[in-house]
């Protein structure tokens, strides 16, 4: 019986090596037969060695998470803030990354001056105009795709009530577009929106609308479905469908924001290693869906953060777990998944 005990303890201390990487750590965006991005915290960038020495060895595509939202980039009307953008678009140039302009046209992250403004529709129109615009010509030549409008719709297919709506009425979306191509007419211009991926009446509203905007002659190039998943939501024939959908009607698939919590939807009594296998199982797929497109159709895959230590979703739980390294910077089972996709 001791004996056995002991065989036991043997086995389980041979089989057992703590820290074990799941697989091997390579260069991501060299990998990958698209671009591979991550939403970045240029804070971190700056002062978390762990984290630029992640950076720009995996990715090859970054969108920055905060930076380039009207709130920082346009503080006062007549003050525009390019400090932050300025760095990242020298880092981008320096490791040969693509540098993805998020976002132009929201519904947050407003500076109070634009939430204030009391002007009539002419005047709306100007100030988005000119919003647009600046930013567009500042980061001219390096910034060559943008996130123009975010989050316009409803989950039932109607129009967001923001400021933009409000204020100018429904042609402020093909207006955005409008003004983004004068200023640029070789960039890509996409609409980003979340829920996309379930292939609903959110969808349904927004390729139409989309679809009416180019009959029009408006340059919208793509579409970037954000992707914050739960493990078993939205079904992968959904965002399968969703994808395929979009090459049919000639728009470029940015998987813009993706994470996948492992905790939406699930019991709470649900182990993490198995939670965690089922990501990567969930990841593979999603990423194999993705291929699937035709290559020119590839905008990207864009991770919303690096580790689950900078990952939006941990400011709500600690327990979403939903990107590619943990919160120490290691490689999660997800990242395996990825990169068994990758291979396939
Ligand atoms: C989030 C950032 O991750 C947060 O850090 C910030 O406080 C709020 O915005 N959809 C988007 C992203 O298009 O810009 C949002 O990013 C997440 C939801």
């Amino acid at each position: 019986m001791q004996k056995l005990f002991l065989f036991a303890l043997l086995l389980f201390a041979f089989s057992f090596k703590p820290g074990e990487p799941p697989c091997e750590e390579i260069r991501l965006r060299d990998k990958a037969l698209f671009p591979v991005g991550a939403a970045v915290n240029t804070d971190k960038l700056k002062n978390e060695e762990n984290y630029w020495k992640i950076v720009p060895v995996q990715f090859n595509s970054l969108t920055p998470e905060r930076i380039m939202k009207p709130a920082y980039l346009h503080p006062q009307k007549d003050k525009y803030n390019f400090f932050e953008t300025d760095h990242l678009m020298d880092f981008c140039k320096q490791f040969k990354i693509r540098l993805h302009g998020h976002t132009l046209i929201w519904h947050k992250s407003l500076p109070e001056w634009m939430e204030t403004f009391k002007g009539n529709k002419t005047e709306w129109e100007a100030l988005m105009k000119e919003h647009i615009q600046t930013i567009i010509h500042h980061c001219k030549g390096t910034i060559k795709s943008w996130d123009v409008v975010n989050e316009a719709f409803n989950d039932d297919g109607t129009l967001r009530k923001n400021i933009w709506l409000k204020n100018i009425g429904e042609s402020y979306i093909e207006k955005a577009f409008l003004y983004a191509s004068e200023a640029d007419s070789t960039a890509k211009f996409f609409y980003n929106d979340y829920s996309l991926e379930k292939h609903g009446e959110k969808f349904g509203a927004v390729i139409a609308f989309l679809k009416g905007l180019k009959a029009k002659g408006i340059k919208v190039d793509g579409v970037g479905m954000q992707m914050h998943v739960a493990l078993d939501y939205p079904v992968i024939t959904d965002i399968d469908a969703a994808a395929m959908h979009l090459q049919e009607e000639g728009f470029l698939v940015h998987y813009s924001e993706v994470d996948i919590s492992i905790r939406a939807g699930q019991s709470i009594f649900a182990k993490r290693s198995n939670l965690l296998a089922l990501q990567k199982q969930r990841i593979k797929a999603i990423t194999s869906g993705f291929m699937k497109l035709k290559q020119a159709y590839r905008f990207g895959i864009t991770f919303w953060g690096v580790s689950d230590n900078d990952s939006w979703l941990t400011e709500e739980s600690l327990r979403a777990m939903p990107l590619l390294y943990d919160a120490s910077y290691k490689i999660k089972p997800m990242y395996c998944g990825f990169v068994e996709a990758l291979e396939n």
